[in-house]
Order: structure tokens, then C-alpha cells, then sequence
């Protein structure tokens, strides 16, 4: 199902934002103008993700630097996180809100 993200603004290149949708808590990232969903908790020792950084295409967990792809929120040699499609539209940012790839720790 997808979900229309209420979102006071748009992340800039390069920043990320918490969200919530259908009550999951997601981090909304910006890489060269796509936009990209994580799950918004780190399951190394559950830091939120939105408090990261957007770094070559990966979301860098602000705690102790653990690297998630944006795209499918894998994490080399550690539990990745749950991803979610996205979609821009002329009416708002779209989130699929079933992953495309399931979190590894089961949730969401
Ligand atoms: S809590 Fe994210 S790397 Fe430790």
C-alpha cells in the first residue's frame, strides 16, 4: 500500500529526516536528488538512522558509524534494516509502506 508522506519540507541533497508513516518511523533520505527510506532504527544498538549521514550513497548510523545501502538498506557483515519504495508524485512523497526488502532483525 502506498502512503502519502506528510513532510514539512523536502530533504536537501545529502540530509535526512525523520518521518512516520502508517506508524512506522522511517529516515527519509536525499541522495542526488532521489529520495530514499530506511527503517528508522539502527539494530546495532538502535540508534535512530535519521540522525545520520547520507555518504555515497549510504546512510552512516551517527553512533558508531555502521554504513546502510540506501537502496536496499544492507549493511556489510552486519543485520541490515528494512527498505521502502518511494515514490514522488505532483501531489507529495509516496512510501510503500510493505519493505521491498525485509528488515533482517524482524521489524518493521
Ligand atoms: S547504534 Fe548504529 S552503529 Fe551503533
Amino acid at each position: 500500500m502506498w502512503s502519502r508522506v506528510e513532510l514539512v519540507e523536502r530533504p536537501e541533497p545529502g540530509e535526512v529526516v525523520r518521518v512516520k508513516v502508517q506508524g512506522l518511523g522511517l529516515a527519509l533520505a536525499n541522495h542526488e536528488g532521489c529520495l530514499f527510506a530506511l527503517e528508522d532504527r539502527c539494530p546495532h544498538a538502535g540508534a535512530p538512522l535519521s540522525n545520520g549521514s547520507v555518504v555515497e550513497g549510504r546512510l552512516v548510523c551517527a553512533w558508531h558509524g555502521r554504513e546502510y545501502e540506501l537502496s536496499s538498506g544492507q549493511c556489510d557483515g552486519y543485520v541490515g534494516v528494512a527498505s521502502f519504495a518511494v515514490d514522488e508524485r505532483a501531489d507529495g512523497v509516496y512510501v510503500q509502506t510493505e519493505p521491498r526488502t525485509p528488515s533482517p532483525a524482524g521489524s518493521p
